[in-house]
Parts: structure tokens; C-alpha cells; sequence
């Protein structure tokens, strides 16, 4: 069963400019910001203490690697992409990621000069997906990539429509982690179209989306425990319990990212059946606001 439909364009943008361009091949932006984390504040820099910061820094970890595989399994179906809107789409979708690689990237720098085994974890999921493009075919790679941005779009949607989630961190980390979630939902349908272009199905995504998330939850478990052990931490079942509360008690990721997972699982899901961009657009009005400052340390 081929899904046909495709909505990837915000009702936003496919909006008539005054400059009499429909916005038909127009893409999204790609901001080139650059943010100066604290490297004082690497272990406390949200206010619900060290247990909530390893896990934003936990999920740090994944992007560089993980926005690459992104790019890879997108680019290597450009060729099916005909519509130019979606071409545009595609090409911001990699100037995006790009940029959020290399900011995660000196996000990571600064954890691994905490002690942190930071080049090991990132070789680790590097390998990880070596052996999934081995083992896979490159469209389901790419509905791997499509599962993976429901989970950066949904979570990201959280962190926008939620702002005291991160309203009292350290400013440029509290910057960081909006920009990121602001530009994941401005893309969030990019990689699901092209899998849509490329001929995907819905028994293949489906599939793609419960091994992406048994690996991925694995991962996230398997970083929170060896930062934990280096913060001397790892044995106390107190820890523990405080990681699960972040999960399934306050603020309860896994327990707020329940009905939007399973939304799409739906035969019909697209991305954009929940409508968002007054989220990123709100977001992107205070970029233009900080007048420069966006990602200053304080
Ligand atoms: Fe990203
Ligand atoms: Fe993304």
C-alpha cells in the first residue's frame, strides 16, 4: 500500500508573497547561529538539577552522527524527488542538519573535557549506523531517518509549546535547545516526503519506526548509565529513579511523547496533520528580537 498524500509545506509559506512569488519552490532558512555553552555549567545548566541536564546532554550525543546518517539516507533519494518545492525543502532539510551537527558537535567537545567518554559513545553510534546502511536498504534507512525525525519533531514540539521546560536554564543552552527544536518542526516532514516520493509504504515505515525506537531507547538508557558512572552515580538507585521520573513523572518525556509516537502508526499520519508553525513562527520571532544576542552565554 502506497501512501500517496503528501502535505510538507506549511499552509504559512504556501501563502501568496506581496512579491508576487507563490512561495511554490521557496525552502525554509537555514540560520547559521553559533552558541557559547558555558563549560562551567556543562553538569548544571537546567535548574531541575543534574539529572534532567545529563539527559538533554545524553541526547547531544545522538546528533552528530545521527544528523549525518539523516543527510546520507536523504540524499541518496533525491533523484526521485521531482517537485521542486520539495527539492528547495531538501535542500534546506541538509543545510539544517548540517548546522546542528557542528553545534552539537562543540556541545560535545565541552562534555568530553568534563571526563565524559564522549568520542567512544560517538564511535559507538557512528558503527551502529554503518550497520544499519549494510544491513538495510537505503529506503528503509530512510524510514529509519523519517521515524527518527518524528521523534526530534515531537520532542521539539514539547520544548516549544512547554517554554518553561527550559525557561530558567543557562541562556545559551536554553537558545541551543529552542533553535534546534524550532528548526526540526520547520522540517519535520522533509525526510517522510521523500520517503513518500521514493515509493514508501506504510508496513516499512511501521517496521522502521519500532526497530528505530527499541535501538534508540536502548541507547539513551546505555548513555544516561556510563555518564552516570563517571559522575560516580551509577550504582544509586536513586539516580535511577530520578531518570525515570524524567521519563513517566515530571516532566514526563516519555509519558507526554506517548499519543504523538503512536500517531504514527496511523495508515494516513503525516507530519503536518498536527499544524505547528505558529510554534516556530513565535520562536522565530524571538530570534529577530535578541537583536544578535540569540546564544550569547548570558
Ligand atoms: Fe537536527
Ligand atoms: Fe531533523
Amino acid at each position: 500500500m502506497a501512501a500517496t498524500h503528501r502535505r510538507s509545506t506549511p499552509a504559512s509559506t504556501n501563502a501568496p508573497r506581496p512579491d508576487g512569488d507563490d512561495g511554490r519552490d521557496a525552502g525554509f532558512p537555514v540560520r547559521n547561529l553559533r552558541f557559547e555553552l558555558d563549560p562551567a555549567r556543562l553538569r548544571d545548566w537546567h535548574p531541575a538539577g543534574p539529572a534532567l541536564t545529563m539527559f538533554f546532554n545524553n541526547l547531544s550525543i545522538f546528533f552528530p552522527a545521527g544528523e549525518r546518517f539523516f543527510i546520507r539516507s536523504v540524499r541518496a533519494h533525491a533523484k526521485q524527488v521531482t517537485d521542486p518545492e520539495l527539492k528547495a525543502q531538501v535542500r534546506s532539510f541538509c543545510g539544517q542538519e548540517g548546522v546542528h551537527n557542528r553545534e552539537h558537535q562543540r556541545y560535545n567537545a565541552l562534555l568530553a573535557a568534563q571526563g565524559y567518554p564522549i568520542a567512544e559513545m560517538e564511535a559507538r553510534i557512528e558503527r551502529l549506523l554503518a550497520r544499519v546502511e549494510k544491513t538495510l536498504s537505503p529506503r528503509m534507512c530512510l524510514a529509519a531517518t523519517a521515524a527518527l525525525e518524528h521523534f526530534t519533531a515531537t520532542m521539539g514540539h514539547l520544548l516549544l509549546s512547554e517554554p518553561a521546560l527550559l525557561e530558567d536554564a543557562a541562556p545559551a543552552m536554553r537558545d541551543l535547545w529552542r533553535w534546534h527544536a524550532a528548526e526540526e518542526n520547520e522540517h519535520k516532514a522533509v525526510a517522510y516526503d521523500v520517503y513518500l516520493a521514493a515509493g514508501g509504504n506504510y508496513p516499512e515505515r511501521a517496521l522502521a519506526m519500532i526497530i528505530a525506537t527499541l535501538i534508540f531507547w536502548a541507547k539513551v538508557i546505555e548513555h544516561q548509565a556510563r555518564m552516570m558512572k563517571v559522575d560516580g552515580r551509577g550504582g544509586r538507585p536513586r539516580s535511577w529513579l530520578r531518570f525515570a521520573n524524567i521519563l513517566v513523572g515530571e516532566p514526563g518525556v516519555l509519558r507526554k511523547l506517548t499519543r504523538p509516537y503512536f500517531e504514527y502508526f496511523k495508515p494516513g499520519f503525516h507530519p503536518w496533520d498536527v499544524d505547528n508553525h505558529a510554534l516556530v513562527e513565535a520562536w522565530a520571532a524571538q530570534l529577530a528580537a535578541s537583536n544578535g544576542t540569540y546564544g550569547a552565554k548570558a
